[in-house]
Formats: structure tokens, C-alpha cells, sequence
């Protein structure tokens, strides 16, 4: 009887593997209040249209919700550089128009997204 329980006790094995196939198929999901930073703030240089050949090349929003894990991994990786450096909407543009510029709570909330999707990719 004491097998029993043992073996049960084992079980979660196939539960495990699932979990690990669900987190490697997992995408970067963007929550409401990122989307409306990036709608007014971003989004401009970074779509398929962007005249900006360069912006569009290093990223489109659009293609987030699609990337596989290392796409996630760099992009992730890359906009902890651009928000923490405070590079993004680029100086240039801030300078013409100051509006632009990330607020105090817009940079904490991208912060805090990218934390979390972070801690997904690492599996924590
Ligand atoms: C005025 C146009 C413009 C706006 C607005 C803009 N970007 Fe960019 N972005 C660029 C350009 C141009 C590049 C390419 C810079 C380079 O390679 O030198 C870039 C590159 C990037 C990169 C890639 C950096 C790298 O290391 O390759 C990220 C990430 C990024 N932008 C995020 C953002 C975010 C987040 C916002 C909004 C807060 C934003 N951008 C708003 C023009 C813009």
C-alpha cells in the first residue's frame, strides 16, 4: 500500500512537462496601461509603416506578441537599456516636443512590466 502512495506521490511528472512546454510557448503579453504608453509615446516610429527605416527595422510592436523565446529574451533585455537609460522616445524628439518624454509613473509601469516578464522567461 505504501507503493501506492509512493508512486502517486511521483505522479506530477507529465504535469511538470506540461508546464515546461506552456512556459516555453509563452508570449510577452503587453497589459492596458503599457499599450496606452506605447500607443501615444512609441508607437509612431515603431510600426510597419514607420517612416523611420532604422526604428522600424530594431522594432515593431506589432511583431511583440509573436516573438519565440530569445526574440523575447533580447527585446526584453533591450528595453531595459532604453527605459532605464531614459533613451527612448529619443532625445531629439523630446527636445522638439518635451511632451514625449516619459513621465516618472509611465517609466515605474514599463519597470515593473518588464520585471515581470522577466521573471516568466527565467521561469521564476
Ligand atoms: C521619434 C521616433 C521614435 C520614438 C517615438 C521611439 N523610438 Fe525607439 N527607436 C527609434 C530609433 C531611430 C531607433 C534606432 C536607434 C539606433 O539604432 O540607433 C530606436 C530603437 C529602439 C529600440 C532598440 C534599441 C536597441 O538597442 O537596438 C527599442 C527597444 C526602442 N526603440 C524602444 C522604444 C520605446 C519603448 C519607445 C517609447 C517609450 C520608443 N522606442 C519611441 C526611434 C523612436
Amino acid at each position: 500500500m505504501g507503493t501506492v502512495i509512493i508512486s502517486s506521490a511521483f505522479n506530477p511528472k507529465p504535469i511538470e512537462s506540461n508546464a515546461v512546454q506552456l512556459h516555453q510557448d509563452s508570449k510577452i503579453e503587453l497589459p492596458d496601461n503599457i499599450k496606452e504608453i506605447v500607443e501615444v509615446k512609441c508607437m509612431n516610429c515603431h510600426k510597419p509603416d514607420a517612416r523611420n527605416e532604422k526604428a522600424r527595422e530594431k522594432l515593431q510592436w506589432v511583431k511583440v506578441p509573436e516573438m519565440n523565446k530569445e526574440q523575447q529574451e533580447d527585446f526584453i533585455a533591450e528595453m531595459f537599456e532604453v527605459i532605464e537609460d531614459g533613451d527612448m522616445p529619443p532625445a531629439r524628439m523630446v527636445e522638439r516636443n518635451p511632451k514625449m518624454k516619459l513621465t516618472d509613473e509611465e517609466n515605474k509601469a514599463f519597470m515593473a512590466w518588464l520585471e515581470k516578464e522577466e521573471k516568466r522567461l527565467k521561469g521564476k
